[in-house]
């Protein structure tokens, strides 16, 4: 039996920034993080006052390969700079850590790090800051950081995706647990869910203590991750997430003869969408962090961009999915598939939403070191 693929070796967004790339198509993660603004700005303003540090040490956790990563250090520098100005304290340096996994496309963002820096300099003067921006390839489900080196962690959209593929999806006798899906879908049996579930559990535990030894005592972490609501009862022709969807635009495919059945049924996402109770109990279990806060938000899977028009809507989401999961799918299905395959789920996602409503349930979580 082949040992399960590990997240190293597997996942990774569409680089660059072409059409189709998570440069050109993570608007739905630029309105997350907007929203989260009030709770991050919270969030600094309690870190900065407990400390002053002369040197504010940051990093953004699955940065990926778009430009939103220098936004959210963008929004961090302008909000610390007005704060130590209110209390007439001197600027900080910044340094700013950027982690993602090893394929990542750094590149891209190093980019845009020359116009950042200038930016930065035109409008806040020659002697701001500085600002250091620093790479930090690695798994962040394990230490990425010296102990005690960090005074703010952050992390947007990251943590829902798992360290591996739960390594028993298939029963005593090797046949598929999750036969015909791609995710933990509405009618995936008990033993699948479970096997997710636990995982959850065990990386985020492992997370939760990672980031706890690298942070200053009292330091600050602040996570989004997609999440779902176990208490909403779904109508028949509903689905639970968005990857659901997804999986059945692939199973119509097999029932065509264009992908083959047992490539789908041996296809599972590394990635868990748990309810907020779940997220609450394993940073509770933990116990390395008090929790500050903790809220649910929600933002419609194609954040609002295609005007109204179901077909656009479709389109658009299924560009922003394409980003994110053709890496790993061109690996189970093959490359020659995708174009067929996202243009299917495009118009699949445009029918869903002339019935439903389609969001996803964000869970957003503010905690301190203790
Ligand atoms: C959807 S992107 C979010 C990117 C960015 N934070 C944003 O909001 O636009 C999720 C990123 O998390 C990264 N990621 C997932 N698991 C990871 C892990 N175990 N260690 C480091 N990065 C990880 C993925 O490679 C991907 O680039």
């Amino acid at each position: 039996m082949a040992l399960p693929l590990t997240m190293d070796q597997i996942l990774c967004m569409n680089g660059g920034e072409g059409k189709a790339s998570y440069a050109q198509n993570s608007f739905v993660q630029k309105q997350v993080m907007s929203m989260a603004k009030p709770v991050l700005q919270e969030t600094l303003r309690e870190l900065y006052l407990d400390s002053f540090p002369e040197c504010l040490k940051l990093a953004d956790l699955g940065c990926s390969s778009s430009p939103n990563t220098l936004l959210l250090l963008r929004e961090i520098i302008d909000y610390i700079d007005v704060t130590r100005e209110q209390l007439n304290k001197k600027e900080p340096i910044f340094q700013m850590f950027l982690n993602d996994l090893f394929h990542n496309d750094f590149n891209n963002i190093f980019k845009l790090i020359p116009s950042f820096y200038k930016e930065l300099r035109r409008e806040k003067g020659g002697d701001f800051g500085p600002c250091f921006i620093v790479a930090m390839p690695g798994n962040f489900y394990g230490r990425l950081f010296p102990d005690h080196s960090l005074h703010f962690i952050h992390s947007s959209y990251s943590v829902h995706w798992r360290s591996q593929v739960p390594a028993n999806l298939v029963s005593e006798l090797g046949s598929p647990l999750n036969k015909g899906h791609i995710c933990l879908a509405r009618t995936s049996p008990r033993s699948v869910h479970e096997a997710y579930l636990d995982l959850f559990k065990m990386d985020m535990t492992l997370f939760l203590k990672s980031r706890s030894e690298e942070l200053v005592p009292g330091g600050r972490m602040m996570f989004t991750m997609i999440g779902r609501d176990a208490s909403v009862n779904l109508l028949e022709d509903q689905v639970s997430n968005i990857w659901e969807l997804l999986g059945m635009t692939i199973s119509n495919m097999v029932k065509e003869g264009l992908i083959e059945e047992e490539k789908l049924d041996n296809c599972n996402m590394p990635c868990y969408l748990p309810t907020p109770e779940e997220v609450r109990k394993v940073i509770q279990e933990e116990g390395s962090f008090h929790i500050t806060r903790f809220e649910t938000f929600i933002v419609s899977w194609d954040a609002e961009m295609g005007d109204g028009d179901l077909r656009a809507r479709g389109k658009y989401e299924a560009a922003s999915m394409r980003a994110i999961a053709e890496p790993i799918l061109a690996v189970h299905f093959g490359e020659e598939v995708m174009d067929d395959l996202f243009e299917r789920f495009a118009r699949k996602v445009s029918r869903y939403m002339e019935l439903h409503k389609g969001e996803y349930l964000n869970i957003l979580v503010s905690v301190k070191n203790r």
